[in-house]
């Protein structure tokens, strides 16, 4: 393909970011211009933020899959595509042309088309990282099925909950899913919770662990033999459908400050291209290069640069299965070193998990392929930030540190790999097309260097999010409504002498735990539905490992127990109904929460409570009963 977009030099850099600032529909319209369309479109932007009505390559024509397969296919079919790697170090792993990829997503894409799946229809997909996994959102986009994955760490309750909001007509899952030494049901809970999904008309399993699953007549049907019925010659000439630019390609759930995830809505003209644009620059990816992204399909950062960025661009990705700490700490480096990755993009967590192993785990791995480093998902502290460089990029990997959000589709403030200068702690300077502005809480924008706020973008990027799904409203006053014609990022930031850009974590009611987006009040619900429990209140606390750790305050009712097994029957409630994600690490059982007279929970004082301080809480005059707080302190738990 070509990268006439490519940024090779500082200058092209400052030069692409100014164009783009100055006339940024011409500079889209050049980028886009690279790809295959059915048909170009009329106009290159129309939007408002207030509505909020966002719209990109308005009545563009064309398929994304068309874009990340065929369009390689006569220079590059037998390139590899998607490099597979097993739980099991001893399975062999796959190599997956694109030529071969095309054929599987062809054929499955007619196996749906087959069951009734048509365009527009929702398609929840609930699998482990296996290659059928990639085949099952490209043959959804290749029909024009909106998919919306859920990562298979959910609970059947949350599957139900995402299945429900997206009306979703079929589902895709697994026996079971490998991930380390365990072996997860995934068809099991797929079972529990469509008993509670009467939109649900077809489930398709696809066979991974042998796990005994039951299969209900009429429903399930086993991805295998819907497959044998396809003929494959016949199918790759079916042509894919054709989409509008605006019409949606996927939703993706995501906690918000309030109890219910929100269904992250991307289309499909400015997320191919933006996702692309961000890809090839951030990662300064060379064709041939090995690219290992360690996030996992279930995320936004799996869609972006496992499927959708990177396959637009013909490169390699190399996909895992398993769990960088399993059967050792030294299985991600056996990978690197076995397939010669040239690029690692990973979580701050992983690296801190680990660094807390040393450095005999890296003992005889050679990671000479290594060029590029990247990060994503939390804050870098310093320390993971310099091991990281030292150990793993031997001091010679540029180190990007990339911020984004499900919502933004693409990376949005990146140091470019080994262009723009990096520093540790921060994401640095915004992409091309990326317009950050940082605010007070009244909505003033703070101009010039070395000040703080909250991180909003004043004007649209392509791969932008559209909607919330089923409920525009919501999207508007969750990131449209806070500031005028801003979207707002619900992330704390600060901007340094150099105008590098630092982001400091969320400023909502939202944790980062190991990476992943978990709301507190979606924990709280959880945890006040175990009997016996009055009311709760959940907070973040700094953790070595997952970056923020949970921290609940629970009153429970004269006839509850306040014992640690209770605890861990509180702990089992939360990971049925979200998932053992949210597990909180501490439960204290408190008689009161700090609260105003008006009712509203005092956050403030119950973080820097689990935080350890206990002196200066800040102003308590305001209380109802500011006992409450004396008693909290006496009663805290160390995590
Ligand atoms: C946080 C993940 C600091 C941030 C792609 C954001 C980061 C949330 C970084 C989005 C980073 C992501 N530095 N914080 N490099 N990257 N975040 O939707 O709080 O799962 O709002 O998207 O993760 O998480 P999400």
């Amino acid at each position: 393909m070509t990268s006439s977009f490519r940024i090779n030099n500082y200058d092209d850099y400052r030069k692409a970011w100014q164009k783009s600032v100055a006339d940024p529909e011409g500079f889209w319209e050049s980028v886009a211009d690279t790809f295959t369309w059915r048909k170009k479109w009329d106009k290159v932007l129309e939007w408002d933020f207030r509505k909020p009505d966002v719209k990109w390559f308005i009545n563009g024509k064309l398929n994304i899959t068309e874009n990340c397969l065929d369009r390689h296919l006569s220079a590059n079919g037998d390139t590899t595509a998607i490099i597979w790697e097993s739980n099991d170090p001893a399975e062999p792993s796959q190599h997956i042309s694109y030529a071969l990829l095309h054929q599987q997503v062809c054929c499955f894409a007619q196996a749906l088309r087959g069951m009734g799946v048509k365009k527009g229809d929702r398609v929840c997909i609930y699998m482990g990282m296996i290659p059928q996994l990639p085949v099952a959102l490209l043959a959804c986009a290749r029909i024009g099925a909106i998919h919306s994955v859920i990562f298979g760490g959910f609970s059947a309750r949350s599957i139900a909950d995402r299945v429900q909001d997206a009306q979703a007509g079929y589902v895709i899952t697994c026996d079971g899913a490998f991930r380390g030494a365990k072996d997860i049901a995934l068809k099991s809970l797929v079972d529990e919770a469509l008993v509670t999904c009467p939109s649900v008309k077809k489930v398709i399993v696809c066979k991974r662990t042998h796990t005994p699953v039951s299969m209900i007549g009429g429903r399930d049907v086993w991805w295998d033999d819907l497959l044998s019925e396809i003929n494959k010659d016949e199918a790759v000439k079916v042509p894919a459908e054709e989409m509008d630019a605006e019409d949606p390609l996927f939703i993706l759930y995501t906690s918000g400050s309030t109890g219910k995830p929100k269904g992250v809505v991307h289309t499909c003209g400015g997320y191919m291209v933006y996702t692309t644009y961000s890809f090839v620059n951030v990662f300064q990816y060379n064709p041939g290069d090995i690219f290992f992204c360690t996030a996992d399909i279930g995320w936004i950062t799996g869609h972006t640069y496992i499927v959708y960025g990177t396959l637009c661009a013909g490169a390699s990705v190399l996909m895992f299965e398993g769990i960088p700490t399993w059967p050792d700490a030294g299985r991600m480096w056996d990978i690197v070193d076995k397939h010669k990755v040239n690029v690692l993009y990973t979580a701050p967590t992983a690296i801190r998990s680990l660094m807390a192993y040393g450095t005999a785990p890296l003992q005889g791995k050679d990671l000479s392929s290594l060029k590029v480093l990247g990060t994503v998902g939390e804050p870098i502290n310093e320390e993971a930030w310099h091991w990281y460089d030292e150990h793993i990029g031997m001091g010679r990997c540029p180190i990007t540190d990339t911020w984004w959000q499900t919502e933004t589709g693409g990376i949005m403030i990146a140091n470019i790999a080994g262009i723009t200068p990096s520093q540790p702690g921060y994401a640095t300077l915004p992409l091309p097309g990326v317009q950050p502005v940082i605010v007070d809480e009244k909505g003033t924008v703070q101009e010039g260097n070395e000040v703080s706020g909250n991180l909003c973008i004043r004007f649209p990027w392509p791969s932008i999010i559209r909607t919330t799904y089923g409920d525009h409203e919501r999207c508007r006053s969750a990131y449209f409504a806070a500031y005028d014609n801003m979207y707002f990022t619900g992330d704390g930031c600060y901007r340094d002498e150099k105008g590098f850009y630092r982001i400091t974590g969320r400023v909502d009611d939202v944790l980062n735990v190991s990476g992943h987006r978990i709301g507190t009040a979606e924990v709280e619900n959880a945890i006040n539905s175990h009997t016996g429990v009055l009311e709760s209140a959940v907070v973040g606390y700094p953790h070595d490992i997952k970056g923020q750790g949970i921290y609940a305050y629970v009153i429970v009712d004269a006839h509850t127990d306040t014992s640690d097994e209770n605890c861990k029957n509180i702990n089992a409630t939360v990971a049925g109904i979200i998932g053992p994600i949210a597990r909180p690490d501490v439960i204290q059982f408190v008689k009161g929460l700090p609260k105003t007279r008006s009712g509203k929970i005092m956050r403030r004082i119950l973080r820097k409570i689990a935080e350890g301080e206990t002196k200066n809480l800040g102003d308590t005059t305001t209380l109802l009963d500011p006992l409450v707080v004396d008693d909290i302190i006496s009663g805290r738990q160390l995590p």
